[in-house]
């Protein structure tokens, strides 16, 4: 029976379009389960979305959905993704041994799951109710903090109320000691090891029990006869791994479940790789969760957790809040127009370029670089002379040799021994998750033949007949470099390794061998190349890429990529689902700036002031209806504020205020009154149409800060989109509308209050 091994990704949230940070685990993953294939494992390879909670839910409110139908169509871009990186996918219930299977929280298999495991915890102790103490904000109704200490809400920067509920608790206090002495007795539970050291001290320093569920929240899996609480974050999301597999099906999970959950050196292996963001909640809870409810079954437990670093653009954490995101997509599809395999490249300058488990940079001109020094620079010609020498010389027909290979060599080469080292090495760097030491040993095979083409100078004896054994013997030796190197690229750059595997006279599909390995020119090798083979036309399988020309097609697709899909035009960068769904990015990684700005507008105390003691006059005093975009000449003047009812801080706080700038403005045809305006808020760019044409120049408005009611309902207006409304103040009989503006400069999408 094959070993197996079950490797999972995180499943990642869909409230944002997956970035080439977060594409970066899938990646890994996929060359790690095709690398286990070839060695010859049973392999199981799962990813997913996690959907439930209350950001997920925000976000489909903003974009008009429910939020199943909002998870539903985010998580299609998941499963695009993975197939255009050339990992085929298979949706949860469906699954087969060599597509990623896909795992969404929505599912109602999930639910089975999670009470599954939970009930068994309780059953045996782990699980109490206990009051909850934290901070919530009822204006983004959300929790803050679980720490009863006065904090202000990061979105909106108002104080978060103290609040206290019933909840469930999970005692995790409990496994400190049988967490840390899983920890000794399992030195790879944790990997890289620097990692492990930073999971025992925070274990030694203490465990706290945590609250498992939540009673606010409404989108969220049902907690097992409590119709009144959900569960809360982490429990559910990790039990994503165990469903993912099976673990609902049946009374103790289907065949496929038994099969591959589980963890018994020599027999199966289950391993979890993640961001280093989030190792805490895979070497500290989740074990804690599975020995809560298998308290007497080790093989439960994963044989490793694994924490990568991060992927750095522009000097920060890739992240779509911060604006630095590079997408996966148009990076393919760039060098891909010049002939250049897109997706291999790239896969091959994420593995290569830092130590796995590092923070590592991502830089356009890097993954140039890497790509014509290493690919088409050693390999490619490497491979290219090899061949046109072939048929050059022996017709494209591979020749014998009677010598061993490495006729002429200079004595440090000695192919055979630095073939089967290459081999050697490269599994055992494999084994260690050391990816690029990997392809570094790949490519020290590569230069050394490289090297001795240049020293051997096999064109010199084209034509001679004496020296034609000596010409065949190098030839092979080159053929026998690529021919094991297209062996041991495959898991990293499978379509690459192919082409070269077929230009070397070989059919059928690279990579799927078993326990047996490619040797430097060993007669047994299942996979070695006989002498008559023909090999193929020496197509260039790496074109060299123009620095410049290739940043700005780069430059042009990425543009053309982040445009995907918005209805509006020219400068405008994201759609406002897009720019929605930043915002709620922004809230997870909590950039400084954001927190500064929000805080900067206005100080906490002043926020919280009710309306009646604040010198604010109501919102409905100077701002125009929805049904008016500002005010139309035709309106009456407002009432004044004294006349005005008066409404509480909470219905002021409905209104979603916000600064913006002016980027593009045009008259509408056939619209006397209504200019077509593009703000930017910040976060977005908003198309909004304003009854302003008879007061205001389009031209002069560019720039212009102004106000904007961000939160109301589009509308057509002439057929137009408006989706907003720009505040003005409207005067005299006639109503002439006066932009709202400020006497000093404030950053778009600052919040009124
Ligand atoms: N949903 C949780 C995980 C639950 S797993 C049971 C989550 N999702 S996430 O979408 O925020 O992140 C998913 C993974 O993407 C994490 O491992 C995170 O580290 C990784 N990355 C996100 N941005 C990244 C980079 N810029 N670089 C490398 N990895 C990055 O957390």
């Amino acid at each position: 029976m094959k070993p197996t091994f079950f490797l999972t990704t995180p499943i990642y949230y869909p409230n944002a379009r997956p970035h080439v940070g977060s594409a970066y685990t899938t990646i890994v993953c996929d060359v790690l389960a095709r690398y286990k294939r070839m060695c010859g494992y049973d392999v199981a390879f799962l990813t997913g979305t996690d959907e439930h909670g209350e950001k997920l839910e925000r976000a489909a409110a903003a974009a008009g959905k429910s939020p199943r139908e909002f998870v539903a169509e985010k998580r299609k871009l998941f499963v695009e993704l993975w197939e255009k990186l050339g990992i085929p996918v298979k949706v949860y219930p469906d699954s087969d041994q060599n597509s990623l299977r896909f795992i969404y929280t929505d599912h109602p298999d999930h639910v089975t799951s999670v009470q599954r495991l939970l009930i068994r915890a309780r059953e045996n102790g782990y699980i109490y109710t206990h009051r909850y103490e934290g901070r919530y904000c009822v204006w983004d109704e959300r929790y803050v903090s679980d720490n009863t200490d006065p904090v202000n809400c990061d979105i909106c920067g108002r104080p978060a109320e103290l609040i206290s509920e019933d909840n469930y608790f999970f005692r995790l206090s409990a496994f400190e000691q049988r967490l840390l002495e899983l920890y000794e007795r399992r030195p790879d539970f944790v990997k890289p090891d620097y990692r492990m050291n930073e999971v025992k001290s925070f274990v030694r320093s203490g465990l706290r029990d945590i609250s498992v569920s939540r009673s606010r929240l409404k989108w969220g899996i049902p907690w097992p006869d409590d119709p009144h609480q959900v569960f809360y974050v982490w429990y559910d999301a990790l039990t994503s791994y165990m469903t993912g597999i099976g673990y609902a099906q049946g009374e103790n999970g289907s065949a496929e479940f038994q099969k591959y959950w589980r963890n018994k050196p020599g027999e199966s292996e289950l391993v979890h790789m993640m961001g280093k963001d989030i190792l805490r909640f895979h070497a500290i809870y989740w074990p804690a969760f599975i020995m809560a409810a298998y308290p007497n079954q080790p093989e439960m437990l994963p044989t490793t957790v694994f924490a990568h670093g991060w992927i750095y653009y522009e000097q920060e954490k890739m992240s779509k809040s911060k604006g630095n995101v590079v997408y996966p997509e148009p990076i393919i599809d760039a060098l891909d127009s010049f002939g250049a395999p897109g997706n291999d490249a790239l896969r091959y300058y994420l593995l290569r370029e830092a130590p796995f488990g590092q923070d590592t940079s991502f830089s356009y001109e890097g993954l140039i670089q890497r790509y014509n020094s290493d690919l088409a620079n050693d390999l490619g010609n490497l491979a290219s002379r090899t061949l046109n020498m072939l048929h050059q010389n022996f017709g494209g027909l591979l020749p014998e040799t009677k010598e061993p290979l490495g006729a002429g060599s200079l004595p440090q080469h000695q192919f055979r021994v630095l073939g089967n080292d290459t081999v050697r090495l490269w599994r055992s760097c494999f084994d260690l998750y050391d990816f690029s030491n990997c392809l570094d040993t790949i490519w020290r095979l590569i230069s050394v033949t490289n090297r001795y083409l240049g020293y051997t100078q096999p064109w010199a004896m084209a034509g001679n007949p004496q020296q034609r054994d000596r010409l065949a013997n190098i030839l092979l030796t080159a053929v026998e470099a690529l021919r094991v190197t297209a062996v041991l690229i495959s898991p990293v750059m499978p379509v690459v390794a192919q082409k070269l595997w077929e230009q070397l006279g070989r059919t059928g599909q690279l990579g799927v061998f078993g326990t047996e390995w490619p040797a430097w020119d060993l007669p047994s090798d299942p996979t070695r190349l006989k002498p008559g083979t023909k090999v193929g036309t020496p197509e260039p399988i790496f074109p060299r890429l123009d620095k410049q020309r290739t940043l700005a097609k780069l430059d042009e697709f990425s543009e053309r990529d982040r445009e995907r899909g918005r209805p509006t035009v020219g400068a405008l960068r994201e759609t406002p689902l897009q720019a929605k769904l930043a915002a709620l990015d922004r809230e997870r990684d909590k950039p400084k700036e954001a927190v500064k700005s929000v805080q900067t507008e206005k100080t906490p105390e002043a926020a919280a002031t009710p309306a009646s003691e604040s010198r604010t006059p109501s919102p409905e005093s100077r701002t125009p209806s929805p049904e008016s975009p500002a005010p139309s000449p035709q309106s009456p003047a407002p009432a004044t504020a004294a006349e005005s009812p008066k409404i509480s801080i909470e219905d002021f706080a409905k209104v979603e205020m916000r600064t913006g700038e002016i980027k593009a403005a045009e008259c509408i045809p056939g619209a006397t009154k209504l200019l077509k305006l593009h703000v930017d808020i910040g976060t977005e760019v908003r198309q909004v149409c304003a009854g302003i044409a008879e007061y205001y120049e389009p031209e002069k408005l560019i720039g212009m800060k102004v106000v904007i009611v961000a939160n109301l309902q589009p509308r057509k207006m002439r057929g137009v989109e408006s989706n907003g409304m720009i505040v003005a103040a409207s005067i005299g009989d006639q109503g002439r509308p006066v932009l709202v503006t400020f006497s000093e400069d404030v950053p778009n999408g600052a919040r009124l209050r």
